[in-house]
């Protein structure tokens, strides 16, 4: 497949991994970008900028192919230094930055300077349209279905695809939802030009994480995520086990929530642990709908390759028999 987005970011196939808090690391970046996709290093995962430039060489060691670096902008109980992480990602020859949470701007001038391609991650029309505006080379456009946060808006990629698809020039990412062949020739039948998956790359064998949490996802179905940090505008989609719905319920109770009343149970630190002890109810961890559409443990190689084959046997089977006569 050739798509704007395979020739801007040097990529085989139209497939991003995108950034992972605590899961991406070197060796998931390095084996997406290997079966010929976009591997993405997750910065903030690096406890400081001198760690980041450490797990970039390590990518490299791992892959001759291009990956990238998610810098995320969001509010944080510790304050981060995203400038010394900016510069580090620029300084390290990183070619693609994903950007996510508040607007980029003030890191273009240094990313451009270095002559680096900004993904921006958006989960509306108008926040895509401002990338663009700003000089953003592409968005991820993240529908309602994704892992993380969805924002507020609660819509769904059958309406933003093709509203993005209408009103952006620059080339974009389908974000949310996708995990097979069908979603990737959906994604491109709605003017999308690649695809970005997070949940579907945790449930692979590179993915670093305890084999509970990827056999969990296996096991899992589509109503297994719940909607947390709602009332505090600060939507966040994970996956269902006892302390989101702890969280849900905590944030059901009449009156205003205050983050205090659920910090001890989402605390960063551990759902960090659950990734490294699979004690699957001991924090939370992010997760999307496509939970539903996934029942195997692939190698990210064997996961893009038939995610390809099956795209391409749609196209130029089912619909072109669909419109052949
Ligand atoms: C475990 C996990 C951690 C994530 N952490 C981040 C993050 O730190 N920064 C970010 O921009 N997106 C993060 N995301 C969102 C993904 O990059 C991607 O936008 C999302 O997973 C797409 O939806 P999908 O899971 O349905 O494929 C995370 C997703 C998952 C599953």
């Amino acid at each position: 497949m050739k798509t704007r987005v395979t020739e801007m970011l040097g990529i085989e196939h139209p497939i991003v991994q995108g950034g992972m808090q605590w899961v991406g690391l070197a060796e998931l970046a390095s084996a997406v970008s290997n079966a010929g996709g976009l591997g993405i290093i997750t910065a903030l995962t690096q406890p400081t900028p001198e760690d980041l430039v450490k797990e970039i060489d390590k990518c490299r060691q791992m892959t001759d192919k291009p990956f990238g670096v998610n810098l995320t902008i969001l509010p944080t109980i510790k304050p981060v230094p995203y400038e010394e992480y900016a510069q580090a990602i620029a300084s390290s020859g990183i070619k693609i930055v994903e950007t996510a949470g508040r607007n980029p701007e003030p890191f273009l001038p240094l990313f451009k300077k270095a002559g680096i391609k900004v993904v921006h991650k958006c989960t509306s029309i108008r926040h895509a349209l401002k990338a663009e505006a700003i000089g953003c080379d592409m968005v991820s456009v993240d529908g309602f279905e994704c892992a993380g946060h969805p924002g507020e808006d609660d819509v769904t990629n059958l309406i933003l695809l093709p509203l993005a698809a209408r009103r952006l020039k620059i080339p974009y990412l389908a974000s949310g939802g996708l995990g097979d062949g069908s979603g990737l020739a959906a994604a491109l039948s709605m003017g999308a030009d690649g695809i970005n998956m997070g949940t579907r790359f945790m449930v692979t064998k590179e993915a670093p994480i305890h084999e509970n949490v990827k056999q969990r996802m296996v096991d899992a179905s589509e109503l297994d995520t719940s909607l947390i940090y709602r009332s505090l505008r600060n939507t966040a989609r994970v996956f269902k086990n006892s302390i989101a719905e702890q969280v849900v319920d905590i944030e059901s109770r009449s009156g205003e929530t205050k983050f205090e009343d659920i910090q001890p149970l989402v605390a960063g630190v551990k759902g960090r642990a659950l990734f490294e002890d699979g004690d699957l109810d001991s924090g939370i961890w992010s997760a999307g709908m496509i939970v539903g559409l996934i029942d195997d443990i692939p190698s990210c190689e064997d996961l893009i390759s038939r995610m390809v084959e099956e795209a391409e046997s749609i196209i130029r089977e089912r619909l072109a028999q669909m419109v052949s006569n």
